[in-house]
């Protein structure tokens, strides 16, 4: 029989079920993923924000992970979620495809270093929290997004009139990742180097120059936040 793999912290705890109180859902192979995106904010001062509280568990969870300096928020559309509130633990409840809802969250609380969606799943729930959170990521940040398998699961999950997946949306943003270089016309002037070429000639969106890469994992995609310069190729 294959033998379950723990090799990372956040695991173990998810393993140990005596050490919290209340119960996590997850698939076991999320936990490589979130030590890679996750490991370097530990023990800091950061803002984390999960959609999709369910028992609290998870919260649970991501409070012993990233340690007592973090500010911990979970988000449900469920108000029975409220009972999960601790003093170190912050609950909002609300709908994470209203528009109205999101813009309130953003003021309500500001910049966040790490965004997990884990809450409906429908492609409208996570097109649209993406839309309205994704600037409000911190640079550098993250934001990941879980359970996209859901994309394939046609039925409810294709809950937009347009048809368009979660997926199908990320794709769509692989391609914006690509505004300065996608450009043959743009090819001599990325040659030029840094110093000597006209700043900011080729325009690109505020995602492209804000966004260091998009991984795909199996139900996972990830979203990494960074500043990037426009990019330079030589021959030498
Ligand atoms: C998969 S569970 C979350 C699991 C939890 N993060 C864990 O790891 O144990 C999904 C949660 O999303 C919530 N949810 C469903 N639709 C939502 C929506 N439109 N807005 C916000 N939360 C929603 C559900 O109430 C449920 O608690």
């Amino acid at each position: 029989m294959l033998e379950l793999q723990v090799t990372n912290d956040l695991h173990r705890l998810f393993q140990n079920v005596h050490a919290r109180s209340r119960r996590v859902h997850k698939w076991h192979h999320y936990f490589d993923i979130y030590e890679k995106y996750f490991s370097e904010y530990r023990d800091r001062e950061i803002v984390f924000l999960e959609i999709g509280v369910f028992e609290g568990g998870s919260l649970e969870l991501w409070r012993k992970y990233f340690g007592n300096k973090a500010r911990i928020i979970g988000v449900d559309i469920n108000p029975a979620c409220l009972q999960f509130q601790e003093p170190d633990i912050e609950i909002v409840i609300g709908d994470q495809s209203d528009p109205e809802f999101l813009k309130d969250l953003v003021n309500r609380v500001g910049p966040i270093d790490i965004v997990l969606d884990d809450g409906g799943h429908t492609a409208n729930q996570q097109i649209t929290t993406f839309e309205y959170l994704y600037h409000n990521v911190k640079v550098p940040g993250i934001y990941l997004v879980e359970d996209t398998h859901t994309a394939f699961w046609g039925g409810g999950y294709s809950d937009r009139q347009d048809q368009k997946s979660f997926m199908d949306f990320a794709f769509e943003r692989c391609r914006s990742l690509h505004e300065w270089t996608m450009r043959q016309s743009a090819f001599w002037h990325l040659g030029t180097p840094p110093t000597l070429r006209e700043p900011g000639k080729i325009p690109v969106s505020d995602f492209c120059r804000l966004t260091n890469s998009i991984s795909f994992y199996d139900s996972v995609v990830v979203f990494e936040r960074a500043l990037r310069e426009e990019p330079w190729h030589e021959i030498r």
